[in-house]
């Protein structure tokens, strides 16, 4: 198997395991299809940097004119490292600090996604004191069911996301009197890994609505935010195609005269990157046949905590008879699991392919069990870049201390 031109058991050699290998040309391709349907309209597509927040992932972003959509100080930070354009930051998230607010506003970012009165209120002093006004949207919360995993849903009535619509004009109308806040914008985005086009359109109808009611309130919005949310193939899920999802929504809004933003994180990078592992032991029980690998929970956290499904195939797969495995990592916890009962035909130090992990999965590693975080890749062609170094275990504790 390749990623590119470059074979992966020579990355996994030269590189070590566990390792992500994102490819370029998918990303890079990506992007652009996600673009087609968008030729003729003002748009911005704001990639969701939680998804893959790796400098080199965002620096390709960037490069093809892309905006970010952050949730914190951090990931701004991480944009304009990877020379991403403040001006192209929409600013989500429902807990902004005041630190995180002036940072933003000292960098010029497009648009505050509000979530709230309480942060209306607290922005409005923040930009006040710098002598600034702060570009804003209003997160709607369009209380409509994304039919996706409870945990990734978040357009329901009862989710902590968003200002209820019920409420939205009269805080858009607290907003109108605010002097440092200015308003750009309406927002939403109701969850994740969505693969029906219906959920997105019932949204965005409601957020139609409000622009109405908005206009007889003489408050104008001059860009409409979707979200993100659009699914990916982990297994047999069938999402929208990019271009069936944008027509169906430039259908919607039916020529109205409006900045479209949209802010796809897992559709860019999901399926444009693998985790790489290495078989350290196979381990047959009365009951299970459990193949122990070297990637854990804590590189790839989603199968523990969604029962997700990731795709398994060795590198080099054997011919002859296969086994069920599950497939474990080396942490102490039941639930360190990375996939049930994969029928393979494995030996130890065999090189296993986890597939669809470019997105929420090296972004949501952790240290536990004291692991090093694994090393990231890109591939372009045959250029293979380590846009991550492996972490070293010296590095785990270098902000502790011992008592004295
Ligand atoms: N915009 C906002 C405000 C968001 O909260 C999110 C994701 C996105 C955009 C991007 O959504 P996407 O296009 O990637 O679906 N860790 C979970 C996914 C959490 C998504 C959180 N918010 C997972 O591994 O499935």
């Amino acid at each position: 198997m390749h990623a590119e031109d470059a074979p992966l058991a020579t990355i996994a050699e030269t590189h070590g395991t566990p390792c992500y290998v994102y490819s370029k040309k998918a990303l890079t391709e990506t992007f652009q299809r996600f673009e087609t349907g968008l030729q003729n309209v003002d748009h911005l597509i704001c990639f969701a940097v939680k998804a893959n927040p790796n400098l080199g992932v965002l620096s390709v972003f960037a490069k093809l004119g892309a905006g970010f959509d952050i949730v914190s100080g951090g990931e701004l930070a991480r944009v304009i490292a990877a020379g991403g354009d403040p001006k192209k930051v929409v600013f989500s998230g429902v807990g902004k600090t005041a630190e995180e607010m002036r940072d933003a506003l000292i960098a010029g970012i497009f648009c505050f996604n509000v979530e709230s009165q309480s942060e209306l209120v607290r922005l409005n002093q923040v930009a006040g004191e710098m002598g600034k006004v702060a570009p804003v949207s209003l997160r709607v919360n369009p209380n409509v069911d994304a039919k996706t995993h409870p945990y990734i849903s978040t357009g329901l009535k009862n989710n902590k996301f968003g200002v209820a619509f019920e409420d939205a004009v009269a805080v858009y109308q607290q907003a109108a009197a605010m002097d440092n806040i200015d308003i750009h914008g309406v927002d939403c985005h109701i969850g994740s890994q969505i693969t029906e086009v219906s959920p997105f359109i019932d949204a965005l109808d409601r957020i139609l609505s409000l622009v109405d009611q908005l206009e007889a309130e003489n408050i104008t919005v001059s860009h409409i935010d979707v979200g993100g949310g659009i699914g990916i193939t982990y297994d047999d899920e069938t999402p929208p195609a990019f271009d069936a999802y944008t027509q169906a929504i430039l259908e919607k809004l039916n020529q109205k005269k409006v900045k479209l933003l949209f802010e796809p994180g897992r559709a860019l990078v999901g399926n444009a990157g693998v985790l790489l592992t290495k078989v350290e032991y196979l381990k047959p029980t009365d009951s299970k046949n459990f193949a122990i690998v070297d990637a854990a929970m804590n590189d790839l956290m989603r199968p523990a905590l969604y029962d997700a499904y990731h795709n398994i195939v060795a590198a080099t797969p054997r011919i002859g008879e296969t086994t069920n495995y599950e497939i474990v990592g080396p942490i102490c916890e039941t639930g360190d699991f990375l996939g049930h009962d994969r029928a393979l035909n494995l030996a130890e130090g065999d090189l296993l392919v986890i597939e669809s992990a470019g997105a929420y999965a090296m972004s949501m590693a952790s240290n536990y069990n004291s692991r090093a975080k694994a090393a990231e890749i890109i591939v372009d062609g045959a250029q293979v870049h380590v846009v991550r170094e492996r972490e070293k275990i010296s590095d785990l504790f270098t902000t502790e201390k011992r008592l004295p």
